[in-house]
């Protein structure tokens, strides 16, 4: 039986990755957090939570990843705990760094303490880390520049380029995934999908009357969060260690989810969406459309999943959450 472990397993990603494992009969190993109100660290893998082994720990505690990591010998390692959100990563940049950045580095040295083989190991890279830079014909690629507009994105760079670091100087198995945005219903409601899908829902059953967002005219390459952790695995079990996007190819702007998503529920978000400071970013990363040449020559990928299908049904998702909450 492959064992592997997962920082950030009670996270949207975490949570499929953690699923789709055990359907490949994999022993999972998940770090979780303390939370004051103990059901909300688990929410989302209380379903599975008999079926793996759960510690306690922190990307910035060496000592929790050293205890934990001191008890298996791990055939590949996912790190996909990050302060993920990059809006509050601008209220937060010293944790945002401590986390992203240097918890990877102590990630990385617990595993070299405690491993007989380093892992096979998975590393969170973002589309984040791009900025503004764009290639001409209005794709970002593995070769775009990279010059990121927030401490988020700043922070997934230094974890990136350490990375390679440890890929060229130790020749570390280590595969950074460029993972473009994707959501789903698990997706937290402060990201924009999550926040204007439940937002649309609530809407609808008369509990508020208006939505508050920062802008209308970024745009995404939104993809799905259990179509992209089935490329997390074959990342790593059917290529090279090295660094490959994952992404849709399309792009929508907020004000294009916005239409969809109320539309769902034959609402015009014009009459709901006001646009305040509140939600505005300092600096803004206004564009983001990858090309997956590189990866999806390698592998075969066939999403389930399209932009439309996905909004509805986190609209859905919350339209029968909060209707059961009513009841
Ligand atoms: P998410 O839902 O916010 O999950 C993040 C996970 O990391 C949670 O389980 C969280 O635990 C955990 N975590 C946070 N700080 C930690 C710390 N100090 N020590 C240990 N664990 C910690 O994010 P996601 O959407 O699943 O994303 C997964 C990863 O992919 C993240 O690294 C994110 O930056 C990266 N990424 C995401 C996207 C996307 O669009 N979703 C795109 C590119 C890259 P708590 O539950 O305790 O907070
Ligand atoms: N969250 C949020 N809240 N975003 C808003 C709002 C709002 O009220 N109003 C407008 N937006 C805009 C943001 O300014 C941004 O341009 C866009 O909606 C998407 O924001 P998020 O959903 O917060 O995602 P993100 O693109 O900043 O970051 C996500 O994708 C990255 C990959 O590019 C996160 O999942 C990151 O962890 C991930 O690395």
């Amino acid at each position: 039986m492959k064992i592997c472990l997962i920082l950030g397993i009670s996270g949207q990603d975490g949570s499929y990755l953690a699923e789709f494992l055990l359907e490949k009969e994999y022993k999972v190993v998940g770090i979780i957090r303390r939370h004051s109100v103990a059901e909300n660290q688990t929410e989302r893998i209380e379903h599975i939570r008999d079926k793996i082994d759960l510690h306690y720990g922190d990307l910035t505690d060496l000592s929790s990843l050293l205890k934990v990591c001191s008890q298996y010998q791990f055939d590949e390692v996912y790190n996909l705990g990050a302060m993920s959100n990059v809006g509050i990563s601008f209220k937060e940049p010293l944790y945002t760094q401590d986390a992203n950045f240097l918890g990877f580095i102590k990630l990385v040295e617990a595993l070299q303490l405690t491993q007989n083989n380093f892992p096979r190991f998975y590393q969170a890279s973002s589309s984040e880390m791009f900025g503004n830079c764009v290639d001409d014909d209005g794709f970002q690629r593995e070769t775009t520049p990279m010059m990121p507009v927030s401490p988020y994105g700043i922070s997934k760079l230094s974890a990136h380029t350490y990375a390679q670091h440890l890929r060229r100087a130790y020749n570390l198995p280590i595969s950074c995934g460029i993972l473009f945005n994707h959501e789903s219903e698990r997706r937290g409601t402060n990201f924009v999908t999550g926040k204007v899908a439940k937002a649309v829902a609530e809407i609808k059953l008369g509990l508020r009357d208006k939505l508050e967002l920062g802008t209308l005219s970024t745009f995404r390459d939104w993809g799905h969060s259990k179509d992209y952790v089935a490329v997390m695995y074959q990342m790593l079990n059917e290529c090279e260690p090295d660094d490959f996007i994952c992404c849709t190819g399309i792009t929508h702007s907020v004000e294009e989810l916005c239409e969809l998503a109320f539309s769902h529920l034959d609402l015009d978000y014009r009459d709901y969406v006001v646009i305040t400071d509140k939600y505005k970013r300092d600096e803004e990363l206004n564009y983001l459309r990858g090309c997956s040449d590189k990866l999806f020559n390698k592998i075969n990928v066939s999403f389930e999943y399209d932009f439309e299908k996905m909004i509805k049904d986190m609209v859905m998702y919350h339209l029968s959450k909060l209707d059961w909450l009513k009841k």
